[in-house]
């Protein structure tokens, strides 16, 4: 027992002198200035930065890192969802835009699921069929996939749909789906959803829909293989 209330004032020590996120972030004149708008429009109501705020939207600290300015300008001037339309101006949302960046510098607010590095992984894809058979299907779809256009819009493995049209991880569809109805979306697409028809011929759709099986057989080693030196960046007590 001893021991034990021992060790809990330790790491009650050690968590409440860790210096990590303490530092006050030095601001440039433009991101202050987006500061100021910030509080005035009570903006932290709704968000949070590090986890402090209000939770009806998300956590801002490093939205800068996955926003765009498009998105940014219609957010801040329409509005979204419960997020009322502020009608700020182009200057206005150029000083807000900064004062993300400017946060999004100072750490990560979140603990986040790391994502599978795309590069990474469309390497170590490649490298495994380095020396497959070219007669081999999975090998050819292979080739079709990785690097050819479906990677604009599908990631081969990732925990969140991603991109602009939110297309799924494509190393479960053979999990959720039959052949045949992957089959029947490449040839036809799901044009209301996004996704268009892939203009593939038969033959390169099954090739397709085999480097899938492949993949799917792969995930946890090639999940391992795009994570590698993925540092989260949070102190070493946070949740992970
Ligand atoms: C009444 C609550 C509320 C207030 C006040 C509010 N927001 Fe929001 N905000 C939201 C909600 C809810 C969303 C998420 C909408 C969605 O995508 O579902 C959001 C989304 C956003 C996004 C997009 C985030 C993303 O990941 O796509 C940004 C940026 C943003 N808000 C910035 C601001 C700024 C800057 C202010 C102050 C000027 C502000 N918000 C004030 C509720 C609010
Ligand atoms: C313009 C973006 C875009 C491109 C390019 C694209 N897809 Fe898609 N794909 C989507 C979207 C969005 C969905 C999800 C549709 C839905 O939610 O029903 C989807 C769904 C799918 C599905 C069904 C998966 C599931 O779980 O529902 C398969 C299989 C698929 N795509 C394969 C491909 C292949 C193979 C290519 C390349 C030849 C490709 N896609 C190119 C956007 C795209």
């Amino acid at each position: 027992m001893a021991f034990l209330v021992a060790m809990f004032a330790l790491q009650t020590y050690l968590v409440y002198s860790d210096p990590t996120g303490r530092e006050l972030p030095q601001l440039s004149e433009a991101a202050l200035e987006g500061r100021q708008i910030w509080l005035a429009k009570n903006c932290q109501a709704c968000h949070q930065f590090y986890g402090y705020g209000g939770f009806l939207g998300p956590d801002l600290t490093n939205a800068a890192s996955r926003l765009d300015r498009t998105r940014l300008d219609l957010v801040l001037t329409e509005g979204i969802a419960q997020m009322p339309a502020f009608h700020l101006t182009t200057a206005q949302i150029s000083a807000v835009a900064t004062y993300l960046q400017e946060m999004d510098a100072t750490g990560v607010g979140q603990a986040r699921a790391p994502r599978p590095n795309p590069s990474l992984v469309s390497a170590a894809v490649r490298d495994s069929f380095a020396h497959a058979d070219p007669s081999e299907p999975a090998a050819r779809g292979a080739d079709i996939f990785v690097g050819g256009p479906c990677t604009a819009c599908h990631a081969m493995l990732s925990p969140n749909r991603i991109g602009a049209y939110l297309a799924p991880d494509l190393s479960l569809a053979v999990s959720s789906m039959r052949d045949d109805e992957i089959l029947g979306v490449l040839e036809m697409g799901r044009p209301i959803k996004g996704m268009p028809p892939s203009g593939l011929t038969a033959e390169q759709r099954r090739d397709v829909v085999a480097f899938l099986h492949w993949l799917a057989d792969r995930r946890p080693s090639l999940l391992e293989a795009g994570l590698v030196g993925q540092e989260l960046g949070l102190p070493w007590w946070e949740f992970r």
